[in-house]
């Protein structure tokens, strides 16, 4: 089977692709410009490069695009300038998410097919998580009002919890929150945590790109690792910081 990655040119998407291809996994990537893909990545063997702009796909070639596929996983975001913070598309990952879904949903897959979506620790599990103190309910209300990214990121995963839910079908899915993003070399120790540990507004932790990129990789490939987490939004610290 095949793992297709979306955002397979951001800094967690390149690792992300790099890490599935090391464990011998099979992968589809899509990207924009596949100059930003380092030439090791592109020339392997095992990689399927899709050069789109994957909201400007239609409905078949969505379908084509996750046929086969036995995960997928989002790392999309938007470029931090204001056309990428204000401009179209506004519901990137949103409407990413929903269209992956639905078109896995039309393909009809034997065996349920695992959507890992990149999202941030910023975005509350309202099911689970204790209320917010008045100032953090503040601030995340103008960031929801401000930064249209925040907002996108909340309605991606209010998308799969209302229209994929938790019982079997054939989507399932995981939704990883990192707290502050930093560069490392290696993947270290980290800590899953069911909901945040510490107040991502007033006293964030911090996540290696790397490290996010090890966990959507075992949550593609390791069932117990999946089992452990479906339907779930784990938080994702480095060791020490959570
Ligand atoms: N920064 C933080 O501290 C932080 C903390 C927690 C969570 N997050 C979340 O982490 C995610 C971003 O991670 P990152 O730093 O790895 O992102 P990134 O390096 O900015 O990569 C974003 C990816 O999205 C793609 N993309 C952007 N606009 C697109 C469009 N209109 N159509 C198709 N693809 C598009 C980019 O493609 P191109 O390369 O072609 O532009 C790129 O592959 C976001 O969801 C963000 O909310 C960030």
């Amino acid at each position: 089977m095949t793992i297709l990655v979306v955002g397979a040119s951001g800094a967690t998407g390149r690792r992300l692709v790099a890490q599935l291809l090391d464990r011998g996994e099979r992968v589809r990537a899509v990207v924009q410009s596949p100059g930003k893909l380092p030439d090791a990545l592109r020339a392997h063997a095992s990689l399927e490069l899709v050069q789109a702009t994957l909201l400007d796909l239609d409905d078949a070639a969505m379908r084509k695009l996750v046929d086969g596929c036995s995960a997928i996983a989002s790392c999309l975001g938007h470029r931090m300038n204001l056309k990428g913070i204000y401009g179209a598309p506004r519901r990137l990952v949103t409407d990413a998410t929903r269209r992956l879904c639905t078109a896995v949903r039309a393909t009809a897959p034997e065996a349920p097919v695992r959507f890992v979506l990149m999202n941030s620790s910023g975005v509350r599990d309202f099911a689970r998580e204790q209320p917010f103190s008045l100032a953090e309910r503040c601030v995340v209300g103008l960031l929801r009002a401000l930064l249209p990214p925040h907002a996108d990121n909340e309605q991606a995963v209010a998308w799969l919890k209302r229209d994929i839910g938790q019982a079997a079908g054939p989507v399932e899915w995981v939704a990883v929150r990192p707290d502050s993003l930093f560069e490392e070399d290696s993947v270290t120790p980290y800590e899953l945590h069911p909901s945040p540990t510490r107040s991502p507004i007033f006293d964030a932790g911090r996540t290696s790109r790397i490290n996010v990129a090890h966990f959507m990789a075992e949550l593609a490939t390791q069932d117990d690792t999946w089992q452990a987490w479906r339907g779930r939004m784990p938080t994702i610290y480095n060791a020490g910081c959570a």
